[in-house]
């Protein structure tokens, strides 16, 4: 091949390739002329430099020069287009639909569990109470043993209790963090102990293996059976209604004498009496009674000098029969559905 040749060919495509960048209108054909000047493989610039090796010796460093001048000015082009395209397609794209559903956020929500559980401490930290934890797993003496159970109990079965090892058990109430507080802290001792608690269950719609419960103690020097049910009965009045009717029915618990359980007026059906209450018209929501000396013996405290109160309630109880929940296991299914509605 000449010189002359080849080098009208290269005239050929650095006139003929700007006018086909020009009227390249999307990236794909931007993409295609790109391949067709330029393409290592099929492009007409690598099909002309093939012949760069048919030439004369003397002539091909020209050839070549001229060669990289036309392929950087199709390159400069060939970018120039692409931006253009680019911007083009930024500014103009598909109209904005205004009436588009827009989309939903999912917000995420407090548990009723520890919605409840916030609520009862909120109302007893202006009585002045303070929160106090103690560990799930416990030994049995401060599980049962320091509370007064006799060594035969039934809650010390197997059918019953959890055991980690001989002596360790998976706590079955939080009443041992009385026992904990008394040691640690001298009276006056106003606390409450919200946790987890275990026992040997299957789930139905009233029961599972592992539940909340809120402990509550007060001692002191002077307190009476009478503080018991002033506090309690103030509590129900601000957890429920002013006007929620109460009553406390003698009970029995090892660490507590007397003892006593005190029931709402059943917020659903008003106490007339629905599934929620099984008819009764009342809704038990707590254990109480006033702490067995042996139990303030147990912690190290003269049972002559002091006296104290105490209360645990399950707030998964009280957020069924405040929200109407038909059945526990609800509480545990982790159903975003249901969890949602108790969004704040
Ligand atoms: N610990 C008892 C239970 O789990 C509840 C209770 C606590 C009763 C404190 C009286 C005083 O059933």
């Amino acid at each position: 091949m000449s010189l002359a040749a080849f080098l009208a060919s290269l005239d050929q495509l650095a006139t003929d390739g700007p006018a086909r960048i020009a009227a390249a209108d999307s990236l794909e054909a931007w993409s295609e002329v790109r391949n067709a000047l330029v393409g290592r493989q099929a492009g007409r610039l690598s099909e002309i430099m093939n012949g760069l090796g048919a030439l004369a010796k003397e002539d091909r460093r020209e050839a070549g020069q001229r060669a990289n001048a036309v392929k950087q000015a199709l390159e400069g082009a060939l970018e120039e287009r692409r931006a253009a395209i680019a911007a083009a397609a930024a500014t103009s794209g598909p109209a904005l639909d205004l009436t588009m559903p827009g989309r939903r956020t999912w917000h995420g929500a407090v548990h009723p569990v520890s919605l409840v559980i916030d609520e009862v401490i909120e109302i007893f930290r202006e009585l002045g109470f303070t929160v106090a934890l103690g560990p799930e797993a416990e030994t049995s003496w401060y599980n049962f043993g320091a509370l007064n159970f006799p060594a035969d109990h039934p809650a010390m079965d197997l059918h019953d209790t959890l055991y980690l090892g001989d002596d360790q058990v998976l706590r079955t109430h939080t009443s041992p963090v009385q026992v904990r507080t008394l040691q640690q802290y001298p009276p006056p001792v106003r606390i409450l102990a919200p946790g987890n608690v275990y026992r040997r269950d299957f789930f139905d719609a009233s029961h599972a293996p592992m539940f909340a419960q809120i402990e509550g103690l007060v001692v002191d020097e002077g307190v009476t059976f009478a503080d018991l049910k002033a506090t309690l009965t103030h509590f129900a009045h601000r957890f429920f209604s002013p006007t929620t009717r109460t009553r406390f029915r003698p009970s029995f618990f090892p660490f507590t004498e007397p003892s006593a359980e005190m029931d709402v007026a059943c917020g659903v059906c008003a106490g007339s009496g629905c599934a929620v209450c099984k008819h009764s018209g009342w809704v038990e929501i707590l254990g109480s009674g006033m702490v067995h000396p042996a139990v303030l013996e147990a912690a190290g405290l003269d049972s002559e000098r002091y006296t104290g109160w105490a209360f645990g309630m399950g707030p998964a109880r009280t957020a069924i029969s405040r929200y109407g929940i038909p059945d526990i296991r609800i509480l545990y299914d982790s159903d975003v559905r249901f969890l949602e509605q108790f969004a704040r």
